[in-house]
């Protein structure tokens, strides 16, 4: 039934490692390694900047934590889409959480990113989500309608991560129903004719354990995975888990 909806939207499963800012897990580069492509699912790692070029040395599919929308100037300790791209990198995460957390990223910026992506030849990640104050309100869908609505140009060039930022990093994953809801009800914003071809993953707490449970989900086309990403075997779990689904 997954099979069939996969094959006929043509939604690859696509699975993310975000490692933050940690070092490469142990293994990382071996030939029987989780981070490497698959045949059926996209699989696609975040290293910080300095071990990119590692990673694309090892033929993984790389993609950027983040870049400046701007193609040079005087920015600090900042890299450029260009420059992502000019290291081999395929992806980039636009809006991720903790930059707008700890770098004051807006939804405005995000859009900014993506459109500085696209210019640049990498594949945008759009990360939009609720926290945990508005989803008690019942306010989830209204935030991330917000949040895409600013993309709206751009909508079948980007991937969107729903990621509510109540569940990442806390063990506290949504229930994979619940997730199904807000990817259902953002799926149906998007305009007919490319509803059925835009990937809607999901991020927060994803484990080995649960990985199987929001894969089956019809609107849930991959996931972006920050802390299991770092222990390979768990990793590997996930991976599997597409692998049956897809
Ligand atoms: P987590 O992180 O899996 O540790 O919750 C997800 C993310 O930050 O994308």
């Amino acid at each position: 039934m997954v099979q069939t909806m996969y094959t006929l939207c043509m939604r690859r499963p696509l699975i993310c490692a975000n490692w933050k800012m940690h070092l490469p897990p142990a293994g990382w580069d071996a030939k029987d390694s989780p981070y490497r492509p698959e045949a059926g699912i996209d699989v696609v790692v975040f290293p910080p900047h300095g071990y990119i070029k590692h990673c694309i040395d090892a033929k993984l599919t790389v993609g950027g934590q983040c870049a400046r929308p701007e193609t040079a100037g005087a920015f600090t300790g900042d890299m450029s889409m260009a420059m992502l791209k000019e290291l081999g990198c395929t992806y980039v995460l636009c809006g991720h959480s903790e930059r707008r957390k700890y770098h004051s990223e807006t939804d405005d910026f995000a859009a900014e990113q993506v459109i500085a992506a696209l210019e640049a030849g990498l594949h945008p990640i759009v990360c939009v989500g609720e926290q945990k104050k508005d989803r008690d309100i019942g306010k989830a869908e209204h935030i991330v309608e917000q949040q895409l609505s600013l993309l709206k140009n751009y909508h079948q060039s980007i991937t969107i991560a729903y990621e509510p930022i109540w569940a990442i990093g806390t063990g506290l994953n949504a229930l994979p129903d619940d997730a199904q809801e807000v990817h259902a009800f953002m799926r149906r914003l998007l305009l007919e004719d490319i509803r059925t071809s835009v990937r809607i993953i999901y991020g927060g707490s994803v484990t080995g354990m649960n990985a199987k449970d929001f894969l089956s989900h019809p609107d849930i086309d991959g996931l972006l995975v920050g802390s299991c990403s770092l222990e390979p075997k768990h990793f590997h779990e996930i991976i599997n888990a597409a692998n049956t689904l897809s």
